[in-house]
């Protein structure tokens, strides 16, 4: 947030005032393995395959174990992620979970992520944006990591959706999954040009009078219960295309970067339909698409970290490569991050 802290304008933010960047050095995924295929649900709810394709693109989700709370989903997935950066767990000085799934109402899932990672005393908290969660946990580590605050952040997104069902909801329980994304992100200098490494520039936005539109009809301190997820899915659907773009061009103005020069476009990954209508109103090919909705389905906060992560996996997404992260959701929230891996 440095950038734009200077003139007070805090919703868009540009890593530009030091010359440490917020570097992206191990990404990790980890997805439980119980798959639940479209055929599985139409075997128990009134619904088909072919309605879910064709709406969606969802063809299965995974489903984490009764035995399993976002914590351990999070876990393994900042496990792979230090793996893959040289790390190890006693590095790490900072860990923010995005989830809107806590395993308790407190303390935070990142406090239960620090004791089962066996991570030294450091800062631990967790984000809450919903869907977009993860786009606004990697703003929020870039005001730590690029201020040379913290060496060595776990950026996780995690979260155990299928809990937060109404099974008797056709019209949200067949969209939703689990799974859990994380990244490294360590302090590396940078000659200040769009030719840095790390995170070049970020919009956050939120609409909270549109809360009625995706929520949980539940808290601590209302119902005093969960709640279950609730969604005007036309509604959702219409805003997302309509406004995400505009949120992209400013993240992308952040980082002073064009948006042909973007390598991959790795959007929240909430039906195949938005993704399509987003990357067409921004004029970016479809070959530059990561999607993953297909196999994994919406998992909210962890959508985008696990579709970084199979990108990087499967060898499409390397280093250097130019990316844009972008996600909506409840809220409503959205917001985009544009970064040099
Ligand atoms: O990550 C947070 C952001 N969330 C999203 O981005 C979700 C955004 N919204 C969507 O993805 C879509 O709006 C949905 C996939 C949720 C729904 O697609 P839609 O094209 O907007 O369908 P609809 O809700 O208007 O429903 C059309 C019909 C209805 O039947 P009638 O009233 O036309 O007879 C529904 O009852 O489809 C019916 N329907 C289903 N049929 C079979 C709704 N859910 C199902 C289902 N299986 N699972």
């Amino acid at each position: 947030m440095t950038g734009d802290s200077r003139t007070g304008e805090l919703k868009t933010g540009a890593s530009r005032t030091t010359d440490l960047r917020s570097v992206v050095t191990g990404v990790g995924g980890y997805l439980p393995p119980d798959i639940v295929t479209n055929d599985q649900l139409a075997r128990v709810i009134d619904t088909s395959d072919a309605w879910i394709f064709e709406r969606t693109g969802i063809r299965s989700r995974h489903k984490a174990a009764p035995d399993q709370a976002t914590s351990d989903l999070a876990t393994e997935a900042a496990r792979r992620a230090l793996a893959a950066a040289g790390r190890s767990a006693s590095d790490v000085d900072l860990i923010i979970v995005a989830t809107t799934t806590s395993d308790l109402t407190f303390p935070a899932t990142a406090a239960i992520v620090q004791r089962k990672l066996g991570a030294p005393i450091c800062a631990a908290f967790d984000v809450q944006a919903v869907c977009s969660g993860f786009v606004y946990a990697l703003s929020v580590a870039d005001g730590f990591v690029a201020r040379g605050m913290a060496r060595c952040a776990l950026v996780i997104g995690a979260e155990i959706m299928t809990r937060l069902m109404d099974w008797s909801d056709r019209g949200t329980c067949v969209l939703f999954g689990d799974g859990a994304g994380a990244v490294v992100l360590e302090p590396l200098a940078g000659a200040g040009t769009t030719d840095d490494r790390g995170i070049l520039g970020f919009s956050l936005r939120c609409e909270g009078g549109k809360q009625d539109l995706l929520y949980v009809d539940g808290g601590p301190t209302t119902t005093g219960t969960v709640g279950k997820l609730r969604m005007q899915g036309k509604e959702v659907f219409r805003h997302a295309v309509t406004n995400i773009s505009e949120a992209v061009v400013a993240a992308a103005a952040a980082a002073r970067v064009d948006l042909p020069s973007i390598d991959w476009f790795i959007p929240h990954q909430a039906n195949q339909r938005i993704l399509d209508g987003v990357a067409r109103k921004l004029g970016i090919a479809e070959s530059r698409v990561i999607s993953t909705v297909a196999d994994h389905a919406n998992t909210s906060a962890a959508s985008i970290p696990l579709a970084l992560s199979q990108g990087v996996s499967d060898g499409r997404i390397k280093p250097g490569h130019l990316l844009l992260l972008e996600a909506m959701g409840g809220g409503l929230t959205w917001g985009a991050v544009v970064l040099r891996l």
